[in-house]
């Protein structure tokens, strides 16, 4: 979330799991991406890390394909060759502290030829049990005591539980500054995430309302319709709690939930999320089956493909009690929000993709019109549509063309297609500029990583210590189990999914 225009200084990039999918995916095709929009600085180099021998040509071939096929500019133009050559290739056995005083080198080398005290910046791409290693290996580098150009940027899980967590901070704080820890929460990144701030805080509209007097509820969906998309080894032992609500689903929570900032500094911001994370309450176990429901997706069929069942699927064990579905109900205990409830659902293989933030508003009184003007009266309703449509929607009621007052809900849609050009830059562009820039408000702070798992700590136990007697208990193609209806039904209200036309029985 860059304030201003200015390129970030001259930086050096050291991507271990420099051959992994997601620096091939996601990394590189960003960083091309931040080079066509001119905003990277002309003393910028890249070494992806890796133990597989590669010449620099062959991993160019590498990340060219990847460009290729994931980023949203699917084409190597000419201008590859003038930003391949920042692109280099360093072969390393990150286990092996040896071989860690090459990467002081490589800095040495480039402060050399560019006359200048470049920032570094190292990026965890690996596999989450590798950080911790790599991380002291780095820590013992003289180098890394810079705070101001050393960077540390970690990608989620950031940790697996509340202690896992602790650990990893109290490690990394102790190699580290905090303010060169760069906790990665891609959603962040997003654009549309990024406009709620601007929605919110920047005009005077919304804020009157934005609080219990007025909002009856809120809802987050994060539904996918992927699978597991062969990722077993990491997902068997995470699960979409873990996967998506500790994180990206907590953040977009905060980012509803939070007080005006003061600043767009990046603490001020911080803290202003790590306080709606402290007030949320916290489940006692006897409430957890109340308040949280988990799910695991059958055999059945997804856009006309037959799938197998989650325990099907290779590399998971045919008992396994992991979770692709997970849905809350959260309180926030504060002046804002007490009473209001928060609902938030998120899974795999579900019926649509579709990240959807819902503010419904309460009733308005309809005393004065005639009953029969009414019969199709809804209350407000706000949808923040994060993707794959992005767009905002204010749902009100207007009268229907006639000779009699009959009310019925239009909206009122602001969509980025149709106000901007529809080339919004990806989430890794905008946290991989904001790195080089050492700007952290869109990283996840110690602090917050920590509350968040506190939040979720209660539902992991209760999970753990009672297995799942319904599994597979949602097929593929649907909303999720069962449960996850009657978790917000009870409360009188239903989840809201796509398309947000307004039909007359909703
Ligand atoms: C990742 C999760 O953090 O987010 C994946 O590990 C998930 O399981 C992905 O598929 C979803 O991200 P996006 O940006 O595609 O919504």
């Amino acid at each position: 979330m860059a304030i201003n225009n200015k390129k970030p200084s001259p930086s050096i990039i050291f991507i271990f799991g420099g051959s992994g999918d997601l620096n091939l995916r996601k990394l590189t095709p960003a960083l091309y991406n931040l080079s066509i929009d001119n905003y990277l600085p002309e003393k910028f180099a890249v070494y992806g890390i890796g133990r597989s021998a590669y010449t620099n040509e062959q991993y160019h071939e590498r990340l060219k394909d990847g460009i290729v096929n994931f980023s949203r500019r699917n084409e190597v133009g000419k201008n590859w060759e003038g930003f391949s050559k920042h692109l280099n290739y360093l072969q390393m056995d990150a286990d092996n502290p040896e071989a860690y005083p090459i990467i002081v080198e490589k800095v040495a080398e480039k402060e050399k030829e560019w006359g200048i005290h470049p920032n570094v910046i190292f990026y965890m791409s690996v596999a989450p049990q590798l950080v911790p290693e790599i991380a002291t290996n780095l820590g013992k580098l003289n180098i890394c005591t810079d705070k101001s150009c050393v960077r540390f940027v970690v990608e989620k899980p950031f940790g697996h539980d509340l202690e896992s967590a602790k650990e990893l901070n109290s490690l990394l704080t102790s190699l580290f500054a905090e303010e060169q820890i760069y906790r990665i929460d891609h959603y962040l990144g997003k654009e549309t995430v990024q406009n709620i701030l601007a929605m919110r805080f920047a005009n005077a509209l919304f804020e009157p309302i934005w609080n219990r007097n007025y909002i009856e509820h809120v809802q987050i969906t994060m539904a996918e319709t992927v699978g597991l998309e062969g990722r077993a080894g990491y997902y068997d032992q995470s699960g979409a709690l873990r996967d998506m609500l500790q994180n990206h689903i907590l953040q977009l929570l905060c980012m509803v939930a939070m007080e005006a900032p003061v600043s767009f500094k990046a603490n001020e911001i911080r803290n202003k999320k790590v306080d709606v994370l402290n007030a949320i309450r916290r489940l006692k176990p006897e409430d957890v089956h109340a308040n949280a429901v988990r799910g695991q997706y059958s055999d059945g069929w997804m856009n006309g493909n037959k799938v197998v069942g989650y325990r099907k699927e290779k590399g998971v064990s045919p008992q396994s009690d992991t979770d692709t579905f997970a849905a809350a109900k959260f309180y926030i205990d504060n002046w804002r929000w007490q009473d209001v409830p928060f609902y938030v659902r998120t899974g795999k293989y579900l019926h649509q993709k579709s990240t959807l933030i819902t503010i419904q508003f309460k009733p308005a009184p309809s005393y004065a019109f005639p009953a029969e003007a009414a019969e199709t009266w809804r209350p407000n309703r706000l949808t923040i549509s994060i993707q794959p449509e992005m767009e905002i929607r204010l749902r009100f009621q207007a009268k229907k063309p006639g000779q009699s007052m009959v009310l019925n809900p239009v909206d009122m849609v602001f969509s980025y297609a149709n106000a901007y050009d529809g080339h919004e830059p990806e989430a890794y562009e905008t946290l991989l500029l904001d790195v080089m820039e050492g700007n952290a408000t869109l990283f996840m702070r110690n602090d917050q990583v920590e509350a968040a798992w506190d939040i979720i700590q209660p539902i992991l136990d209760a999970w753990t210590s009672r297995p799942a007697v319904d599994f597979p208990n949602y097929a593929p193609n649907t909303w999720g189990p069962e449960d996850a209806e009657a978790l917000i039904a009870r409360d009188g209200f239903n989840w809201v999914t796509l398309p947000l036309v307004i039909k007359d029985e909703e």
